[in-house]
């Protein structure tokens, strides 16, 4: 089979700190592959060379067989890779509803011409209705039809998060990248998480997960890559990880409590 996205042999540095070290990894079409590692092991880093963040210093992504090398991150999503970020925006004073019409707009004028033609022609009517009846949709695939005009600062923090979900699948993606979707998110929230993972790949989007909850990982993930400091040290299926002594090492080994030192941090600064 050949692979929708390819990472090869991608490196990034940051000054004198080796961020991500020769990373090679495939993603199948279809598949659900999650990339874990501790704290600061550079995975939001290889979600940001992925989307046209961030230029790598070696190696290059591959999507659909195109380099992506060079590429801003609107193109990247125009040829059907999308995110969600490790950090939620909202514009908490406006509904939810107007959270995803806002973001609709944002993505018309950065993709196509077509809102500034529309107007011209007199028919920013007829467009307006239409990202009316997208966001509406947008917001049923994802669950919050029934918040649309609730503020969005007043959702949970988990439930924030899937605005940028709702955003992300806007873009009609191949494959949806997302960085720590449930952090913040109750246990019920996460059920009901990880059945939209499930209703977004049988709907034919490839999905890369970045997750440090590891039940729901080891539940969702067909394949799980394993980074630490910035190399790979492990890919295979669930029960192999899990079953991987230098996944048990880098996870249960020295730097452990400094990494929950690091989680605690990231936590207050959600809250
Ligand atoms: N823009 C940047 N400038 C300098 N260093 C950076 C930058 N972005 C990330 N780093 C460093 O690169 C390393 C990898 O960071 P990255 O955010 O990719 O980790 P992560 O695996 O996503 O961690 P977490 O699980 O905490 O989100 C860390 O040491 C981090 O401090
Ligand atoms: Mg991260």
């Amino acid at each position: 089979m050949s692979a929708l996205l390819s990472v090869e042999h991608v490196g990034v540095r940051f000054g004198g700190l080796v961020a991500i070290a020769d990373l090679h990894f495939d993603v199948n079409p279809g598949e659900i592959v999650s990339l874990i590692g501790p704290n600061g092991a550079g995975k939001t880093t290889a979600f940001n060379v992925m989307t046209g963040f961030l230029r790598p210093s070696q190696g290059e992504v591959r999507f659909r067989g195109t380099s992506l090398a060079g590429l801003p991150p609107h193109e990247i999503t125009r040829l059907g890779l999308a995110r969600t970020f490790q950090r939620t925006s909202v514009f908490p004073d406006d509904t939810v509803f107007d959270n995803v019409m806002i973001g609709l707009h944002r993505q018309g004028s950065l993709m196509s011409r077509a809102p500034l033609l529309d107007t011209l022609l007199g028919r920013g009517g007829a467009n307006e209705r239409r990202l009316r009846e997208r966001a509406a949709a947008l917001l049923e695939r994802v669950g919050l039809a029934g918040r649309s005009n609730e503020k969005a600062g007043s959702l949970a923090y988990g439930e924030q998060r899937l605005v940028g979900v709702a955003l992300a699948l806007a873009t009609e993606p191949a494959m949806l990248l997302l960085d720590e979707p449930v952090s913040g998110m109750n246990a019920s929230e996460t059920r009901v998480f990880v059945r939209l993972i499930r209703q977004i790949r049988d709907s034919g989007v490839t999905l890369l997960l970045v997750e440090h909850d590891m039940p729901l990982v080891m539940d969702v993930s067909d394949r799980i890559v394993v980074l630490n400091y910035g190399r790979l040290i492990a890919e295979g299926p669930p029960a192999a990880i899990r079953a991987d002594p230098a996944v048990i090492e880098a996870y249960l080994g020295q730097g452990s409590a400094a990494r929950h030192a690091g989680a605690g941090a990231r936590e207050a600064e959600h809250a």
